[in-house]
């Protein structure tokens, strides 16, 4: 099988075709993998009706998969996978119903952030031939990238708190965030450079998001407010942006520095929505 790299045609993200992810690739096919991934930022792969055992596999190729520690948090099986997804069982929720509310980078928090996230399709849910719960996708570097010189200048240096708190606040605080954040020890806010420099390809990347930027250490706080809400304008420009309609079999890849993203909440609760969730482990931030 050849692999082929289709981008998208927006800012970031490419379709991969001709790899059949349920069996293990070659280190050439996985090489081309990895390359079209740090170049398109966003990568999705179609009709792979993988285990969560073959999805395990597969992103461990990309580095050290997290494993979560609530039960609650994760399948059964597989501390590697957490569940999203609005299906109740039992009068329970069976994963993270909201997460992706707001526009956010996973792990922002965490003093080592996430470095890549992967999510497969199992159930997608559908409205008049359509499928819902669109993923919005946003290239940070690209962002960077326009900002005009001065602000370049201007942004060198500054550092900003990443809040899980302001998340859960923002998101109306319910489901198994609430209950990650009230375990003894969580994570709950981390300091990290609001430019960050892509520990893979060098690109300059915005690392500001609605859902978890609280403030810019030093600044005053109306100036702090202004600036963040300006760079997580800027990031969510729609020149900047990819929208992935879901099928089933699907399975999304990003990065976790030089992207952030969003969900839809556009389906009712009746239509079933699951998707299972991997991450790679990342290192210290960089400015
Ligand atoms: C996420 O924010 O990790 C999930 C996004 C989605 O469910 O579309």
């Amino acid at each position: 099988m050849t692999i082929e790299i289709k981008p998208t045609g927006s800012t970031l993200g490419a379709e991969i075709t001709g790899a059949d992810l349920t069996q293990p690739l070659t280190d050439a096919a996985f090489a081309q993998i990895r390359a079209a991934f740090y170049q398109h930022e966003v990568i999705f792969f179609r009709g792979q009706a993988l285990s969560d055992e073959d999805q395990i596999r597969f992103t461990a190729r990309f580095g050290e998969l997290r494993k979560l520690k609530l039960a609650s948090q994760a399948h059964v099986q597989h501390p590697e996978i957490f569940v999203v997804s609005n299906i109740v069982k039992e009068g329970k929720p069976i994963g993270s119903y909201d997460a992706g509310k707001l526009w956010h980078t996973d792990g922002a928090y965490l003093a080592k952030p996430h470095a890549i996230s992967a999510l497969r399709a199992l159930e997608v849910p559908a409205h008049n031939g359509r499928t819902l719960g669109d993923t919005h996708f946003a290239s940070t570097s690209a962002a960077y990238a326009a900002l005009p010189q001065s602000m370049k200048k201007r942004l060198e240096g500054l550092m900003a708190a990443q809040s899980f708190e302001q998340h859960l606040v923002k998101t109306g605080g319910t489901g198994i965030k609430k209950e990650i954040y009230a375990t003894a020890n969580a994570d709950r806010e981390a300091i990290h450079p609001l430019v960050r420099v892509h520990p893979v390809n060098g690109r300059k990347c915005l690392y500001v998001t609605e859902g978890y930027t609280s403030r810019i250490v030093g600044l005053p706080e109306d100036e702090s407010r202004e600036l963040i809400a300006e760079l997580a304008a800027q990031c969510i420009k729609p020149e900047f942006t990819y929208v992935h309609n879901w099928r089933q079999h699907d399975l999304v890849m990003w990065d976790d520095c030089s992207t952030q993203h969003r969900a839809t909440f556009d389906y009712p609760a009746s239509a079933p929505r699951l998707m299972h969730r991997t991450t790679v482990v990342g290192g210290a931030t960089v400015q």
